[in-house]
């Protein structure tokens, strides 16, 4: 059987962006529980406002049929003023591109979530991309990492520095892999089973 694909999306437009960091500490984690992966920055990938007015962007393209190719997707936004970013909901509302697809949106696919935050409630802006997945149609993996006090846990370079956040972290991209297993072999999926240490339950 191939590895499965789960594509990393999200990051923050800021330079170091703490939020892109822990995204690839993530992704590391399902690359080491068998995943192949991909990292979506959004900063890079610059994508204008959605319209569906003025025909569709190459970034707009490259971004869904990197996210239809995913098995699994772990999404990674910053906490601003108790959501997601604009950047980041831009982003999703590109994925109107997927709705023609068979089967629309996200059908199928697990998606692991995290943020990191200023303050302590980062669990905000994780509940504002669960209700994204689910009218998105895709599978929210019960297991979350909101990144809390991000300038405790991220030096000046946007460097991790906490060990225990990074093997949580790494936790959710293997969890988001045993999931897209999972669907792949039987087209159901069984949360139920050990998690990372610390790591929420919504
Ligand atoms: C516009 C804006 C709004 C923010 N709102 C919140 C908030 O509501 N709660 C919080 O805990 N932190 C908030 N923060 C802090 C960010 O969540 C925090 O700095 C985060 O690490 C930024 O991610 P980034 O490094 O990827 O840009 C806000 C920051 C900005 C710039």
């Amino acid at each position: 059987m191939t590895r499965p694909l789960v594509v990393g999306m999200g990051g923050s437009l800021r330079t170091p962006s703490t939020s892109l960091t822990a995204l690839s500490v993530a992704v590391e984690g399902a690359a080491d529980a068998g995943a192949g992966t991909v990292v979506i920055d959004l900063k890079r990938l610059a994508l204008p406002f959605y319209t569906s007015e003025h025909g569709i962007p190459a970034s707009a393209r490259q971004l869904a049929d990197t996210v239809q190719a995913a098995d699994a997707l772990l999404w990674s936004s910053p906490t601003y003023h108790g959501s997601v970013s604009g950047a980041f909901k831009n982003a999703v509302d590109w994925l109107a591109l997927l709705a023609d697809h068979d089967p629309p949106y996200l059908s199928n696919k697990p998606v692991g979530m995290l943020t990191t935050a200023g303050g302590v409630q980062g669990l905000q802006a994780i509940n504002a991309m669960e209700f994204i997945v689910r009218s998105l149609r895709g599978w929210a993996v019960p297991l979350v990492f909101a990144v809390p006090r991000s300038s405790r846990i991220f030096d000046g370079d946007g460097r991790l520095t906490d060990q225990a956040v990074a093997d949580q972290l790494r936790g959710l991209g293997a969890e988001v892999t045993r999931a897209a297993l999972q669907f792949r072999a039987d087209g159901t999926c069984d949360y139920a089973q050990e998690r990372a240490p610390g790591a929420v339950r919504e």
